[in-house]
């Protein structure tokens, strides 16, 4: 059966993705936010994850303001980046993995997730520079990918309790998939900051910091807060949030804390990281499937 290795929450901030591509990595600005990932990625060399299931939010590059999906899942054999006018290199494509998708898709719509799937997707910086924080170095991608897009753009967005709901259906899909595979969920986004209007530069440090505790131990704290209350301690761009709480949602009850790292600010936003390991083997259950 597939196995969930664990989980990883980073920001996905493009200008992380020119940092990259200019090795400023030693910069006295990137140094702390940088340093935050050698942790993580000796976490991944032990948990040898096959394939990266990636919740992240489209920021316009495959779905506009015209359609909109909630959830949505890929069903691509490979998924490409394209440019989206942060000045980004265009990243290498990647892998899927189109028969795990399938199997996603059929157990969360079995779940009564009705998501849209996506046989074709283009992937945005929230998909991109995660995974190149997490892997480094060019050549090919050491995993597969399935990309999960969850509205954190355009209202109504759903709530923090249904992304983690969607969350455990995601991770109940992936602990009754039969093949002998080893899975990392990724959640992109935050966490505190908005781009625009009056609060554009909002950061909220004792919220962020109330965040990276409960995502751990308490979870369901944080699914309680409606998506407007996001909106106003976390930002309107805070809500990316979401994205942590469906990775987190895929992990099971208990989970140990391996790292994590906070630091203020890159851009615009409030950076964190968290890398989460699974403490008790999942259940699965269909609730309404019962
Ligand atoms: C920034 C943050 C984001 O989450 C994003 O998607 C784009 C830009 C920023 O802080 O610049
Ligand atoms: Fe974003």
């Amino acid at each position: 059966m597939a196995q969930i290795v664990g989980g990883i929450a980073t920001s996905h901030i493009p200008a992380i993705g020119n940092a990259i591509a200019k090795g400023l990595q030693e910069e006295p600005y990137w140094r702390p936010f940088f340093a935050g990932f050698e942790r993580a990625r000796a976490w991944l060399k032990e948990a040898r994850p096959d394939v990266a299931v990636v919740i992240y939010k489209d920021h316009g590059l495959n779905f506009f303001l015209d359609k909109m999906p909630t959830f949505a899942v890929g069903a691509a054999a490979a998924y490409r980046h394209a440019d989206e006018g942060w000045g980004l290199p265009v990243a290498r494509p990647f892998a899927g993995d189109a028969a795990l998708s399938w199997h996603l898709i059929e157990s969360l719509v079995a779940d009564a997730f009705d998501i849209v799937s996506c046989q074709e997707m283009l992937v945005d910086h929230a998909f991109t520079v995660p995974m190149s924080l997490l892997w480094p170095g060019g050549g090919e991608w050491p995993v597969k990918t399935i990309p999960i897009v969850i509205n954190t753009v355009q209202h109504p967005l759903p709530s923090p309790k249904r992304c983690f709901h969607f969350g455990q259906a995601i991770g109940r899909a992936i602990a009754s998939y039969p093949e002998k595979l080893r899975v990392l969920v990724l959640g992109t986004g935050g966490l505190s900051h908005q781009l625009e209007g009056a609060r554009a530069g909002f950061i909220n440090k004792k919220f962020d910091l109330l965040c990276l505790d409960k995502i751990v131990a308490h979870p369901e704290a944080l699914a309680r807060y409606t998506a407007m209350d996001l909106v106003a301690l976390a930002g309107s761009q805070g809500v990316e949030l979401m994205n942590w709480l469906a990775m987190r949602g895929a992990l099971t009850g208990e989970v140990r804390e391996i790292h994590r790292n906070y630091h203020i600010p890159i851009s615009n936003t409030a950076t964190g990281l968290m890398v989460l390991e699974n403490e008790t083997l999942p259940t699965i259950r269909h609730p309404a499937a019962a």
